[in-house]
């Protein structure tokens, strides 16, 4: 018998209980000391930070805003260009400002960048023309080359992700607080690619008139630049807690309240395949303050959704827990209603958000792993409407995307087909949404948020 979750907690108290999907780390030595070097090393975000995480997520809960959680599926060491970086910038404003403008509500902009690496997988190796491997988990663990010596587990790649997240955190914190996230500015993100398609033009056509509105505020004496709420904006960093030992490294008390934080991220979440009860990564998320989220996909009963909000906010706290679904576009009429019924009758304060993406990828006869934008829409559809039915908020969406004009899913206004995924397939894992696809799906998204149900808008 594992000790339950009853025990006191710590921060490595997970280490007594079973977890899954671990690397096969060849030099357990090596590990501990490139852990105890990171224990060393300075936060990468600040308590404070992640506390306001939390009154804005509780702000979600109450059906007051809408959570906009967004990146990439995994971070690759061979991107960290500025560049990229600013265009998945670009393309999270770009939605959030759609779903402000067109939805009406507070959007609070979450994304996986700054430490989204590390990768849970179904099976342990990979298997392509006769030759078996170990899985690539994410370039925190090894690398996606397909031979032997590039799929061995490397410590040292932990110290490379903080590297790569702390620059990453450099340049996104001078971009959302410098002028780039300008509310004037709200023409200039449309990128050249995009703005000759017709959602390019609907964004434009929604960015003058916010342009307008800006110009009268101006007249009346109320600038941009001189206004923090129109000049910045707060972008929160998220990622998978799949590694724990990194975690548990970044895992720091907080002077001001004595309470332990960990300062890899501001939000991290528990995926599909880890959110056993009573196993390592539910205990060790149980005891930080962040706020956590947890992927259920079809197989989570009522009782184990419930049973994971006890264990995970104890203390009933609004904004702590975020409950992502990720059903797939059939099984969401089934598999989410009887999860959001019991716990709203259990009084959980929890945010819902839909994850459209992993309930929906197959295998095009192409070879590559893609998704139909019209399979994304229709999730998030059935999640509406679940919500609608039960009376609860839809608080948001949780998407994988790219500001790049990369063909990795198919359909949208640009009709990806079949033929179109080999020319530019760039992910080192899950197939994301190009820039053009995300914006589609924002401004889709806003119009089914405003004709769901008169109930959310009182
Ligand atoms: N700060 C506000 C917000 O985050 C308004 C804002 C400024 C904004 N720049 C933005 C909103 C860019 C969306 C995108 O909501
Ligand atoms: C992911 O978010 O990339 C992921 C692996 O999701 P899930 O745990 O829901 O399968
Ligand atoms: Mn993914």
């Amino acid at each position: 018998m594992p000790p339950s979750s009853a025990f006191p907690w710590n921060p490595s108290s997970w280490r007594a209980f079973p977890s899954v999907q671990q690397p096969e780390w060849p030099d357990e030595a090596e590990l501990e000391a490139v852990e105890k070097t990171l224990a060393e090393w300075p936060p990468l975000v600040f308590a404070g930070e992640t506390r306001d995480l939390t009154t804005r997520l509780a702000e979600v809960a109450d059906g007051k805003a809408f959570l906009l959680q967004a990146g990439d599926c995994a971070e690759s060491f061979r991107d960290v260009s500025a560049n990229s970086i600013r265009e998945k910038l670009r393309v999270i404003l770009q939605m959030a400002v759609v779903l402000t403008y067109s939805a009406g509500v507070p959007v609070v902009k979450v994304g996986r960048i700054a430490g989204q690496f590390a990768k849970p997988r179904s099976s342990a190796t990979e298997m392509i023309d006769g030759v078996e491997l170990p899985s690539f988990r994410g370039h925190i663990v090894n690398d996606d080359a397909f031979n032997e010596l590039a799929r061995i587990p490397d410590p040292q790649r932990l110290l490379g992700a903080y590297h790569q997240s702390a620059a990453t955190l450099n340049l996104l914190r001078a971009f959302t607080k410098g002028g780039f996230a300008d509310l004037s500015r709200v023409h200039s993100w449309n990128r050249d690619f995009v703005a000759s398609s017709p959602t390019g033009q609907r964004y434009d056509e929604m960015a003058l008139g916010i342009d307008r509105a800006l110009q009268f505020m101006k007249a009346c004496g109320v600038s941009t630049e001189s206004n923090p709420d129109l000049h910045t904006v707060d972008l929160y960093t998220s990622h998978e807690a799949l590694l724990l030992g990194y975690e548990e490294a970044l895992t720091r008390v907080d002077s001001l309240s004595g309470e332990w934080y960990d300062c890899s991220a501001h939000m991290l979440w528990i995926g599909e395949r880890t959110r056993q009860r009573d196993y390592a990564h539910v205990e060790f998320l149980r005891g930080v303050r962040n706020p956590v989220g947890v992927k259920l996909g079809p197989s989570a009963t009522a009782d184990d959704v419930v049973g994971l909000c006890d264990a995970l906010n104890p203390d009933r706290l609004p904004g702590k827990l975020t409950l992502i679904s990720r059903m797939g576009k059939h099984k969401i009429h089934s598999c989410l209603p009887p999860l959001l019924r019991a716990v709203r009758d259990a009084g959980h304060p929890v945010v819902w958000a839909c994850d459209p993406m992993h309930g929906n990828t197959f295998t095009a006869p192409t070879g590559q792993k893609t998704r139909h934008f019209d399979d994304i829409l229709a999730e998030i559809a059935g999640f509406f409407a679940a919500h609608a039915d039960a009376g609860t908020w839809p608080g948001g969406v949780h998407v994988e995307l790219t500001g790049d004009n990369v063909t990795e899913c198919l359909g949208g206004g640009d009709e990806i087909l079949d033929s179109h995924l080999a020319q530019r397939y760039e992910s080192v894992c899950d197939p994301r949404l190009n820039s053009s696809q995300s914006l589609d799906l924002a401004f889709r998204t806003a119009e089914l948020l405003r004709s769901g149900n008169s109930s959310w808008f009182n």
